[in-house]
């Protein structure tokens, strides 16, 4: 296929770039703003690969955008939109909504007029938290959306936009919804990764409130393949849930994590509670199963893996680590890393 990619310089989206340009030889655009979070080493593996293009760029900017499917040729435009770019961060979106806003529903957008411009379809990518919280079950394509952050707010916001252009003007869109995601290449501010490196580095291990939240984990391979399954069989106007194969409690998931860096049980510190924190995530991903996905990665294979990844791959993020990643983890925790 012929793919623009946006966001495809973040930790799922270039995962889904190394898949489709490495296993399916696509040709492959990608256009990213690279905030704080998008890095180009992360598509160091397909830099050189036929037809890959990367273009520094915002979604919300129109010129941009429309820049970018100009570059892949009159006579080649792209066949889709793939949009992965977002803002991703619960916390900073509590402390700092505003890009979360720009980026969701101005850059969306700009990318659903530039889909509907040109003729080509388009695949959203969103996320479980556009639910909100389930105590029992798991949440199918027609449960209530019901966000509780200004993340998953803004994130429910461009769905409806995405859903919208399909009612109304046809445009052949579908939204892919995925449950928490891990593995290699995933900033270091979200759950798994900072803790990984922080139990490495003997810092406290900060789990918020009782840390019984229960998230359900999916290896962003598994995410990554799900989404091409969506966008080559999809129904346009679908939404598609994916959802990993495993559940696990936050506390679980740090007290496996001590025991393969073999950290100090006495790094846990419990700190105070995320506002609004959602207590448990969990999908029902039978729809997209029935499009002949299903997840390849258990939740125990998939977390020795990613802690070997970040054991062995320090270039990666020790430039993170030295860099602008320490203010923030000042301003979020209060403390210094080491
Ligand atoms: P990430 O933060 O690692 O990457 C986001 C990427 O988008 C970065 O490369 C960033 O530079 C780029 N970007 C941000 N704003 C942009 C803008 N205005 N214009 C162009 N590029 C911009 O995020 P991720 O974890 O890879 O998430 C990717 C997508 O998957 C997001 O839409 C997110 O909501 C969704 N999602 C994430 C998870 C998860 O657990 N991480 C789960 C379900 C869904
Ligand atoms: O569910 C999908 C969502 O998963 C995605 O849409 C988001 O982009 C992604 O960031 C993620 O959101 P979460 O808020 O669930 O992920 P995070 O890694 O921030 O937190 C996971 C759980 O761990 C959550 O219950 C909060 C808790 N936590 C997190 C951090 C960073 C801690 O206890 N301590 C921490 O320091």
């Amino acid at each position: 296929m012929r793919l623009l990619v946006c966001g495809g310089a973040g930790f799922i989206g270039s995962t889904f770039v190394r898949l489709r340009v490495g296993e399916q030889g696509d040709e492959v655009t990608v256009l990213d703003k690279l905030t704080y979070a998008g890095r180009e080493e992360n598509l160091r593996e397909v830099a050189d690969a036929p037809g890959f293009r990367f273009i520094r760029g915002a979604i919300e900017d129109p010129e941009a955008v429309a820049g970018a499917i100009e570059s892949m040729g009159a006579h080649h435009p792209p066949e889709a939109i793939v949009n992965f770019a977002a803002e991703t961060h619960v916390d900073r979106s509590i402390a700092e909504p505003d890009a979360f806003v720009k980026t969701h529903a101005l850059g969306t957008h700009v990318l659903l007029e530039a889909a509907r411009a040109a003729g080509l379809r388009y695949l959203q990518v969103s996320t479980d938290e556009v639910y909100g919280s389930i105590e029992q079950g798991s949440f199918t394509e027609d449960s209530p959306l019901r966000p509780s952050s200004p993340y998953s707010a803004t994130k429910t916001g461009a769905d409806l936009l995405v859903q919208s252009y399909f009612h109304t003007y046809d445009l052949p869109a579908v939204i892919c919804r995925g449950s928490n995601n891990y593995g290699p290449y995933q900033y270091p501010e979200k759950l798994i990764p900072l803790m990984i490196l922080n139990a490495l580095h003997g810092d406290s291990l900060p789990v918020y409130g009782d840390g019984m939240q229960v998230r359900n984990w999916i290896h962003a391979s598994d995410f990554a393949r799900a989404i091409g399954h969506v966008l080559e069989h999809g129904v346009p106007g679908e939404v598609y849930n994916a959802g990993g194969p495993d559940e696990c409690a936050n506390v679980d998931v740090v007290e496996r994590i001590i025991e393969l860096t073999g950290a100090e049980e006495s790094q846990i510190e419990y700190v105070a509670d995320r506002p609004g924190h959602d207590r448990r995530y969990s999908l029902s991903s039978d729809k997209v199963r029935a499009l002949g996905w299903e997840p390849r990665v258990r939740f125990e294979e998939g977390l020795q893996e990613t802690v070997a990844w970040y054991r062995e791959n320090a270039w990666w993020w020790e430039p993170i680590r030295s860099g602008d990643y320490r203010e923030y983890y000042e301003r979020q925790y209060g403390r210094a890393l080491s």
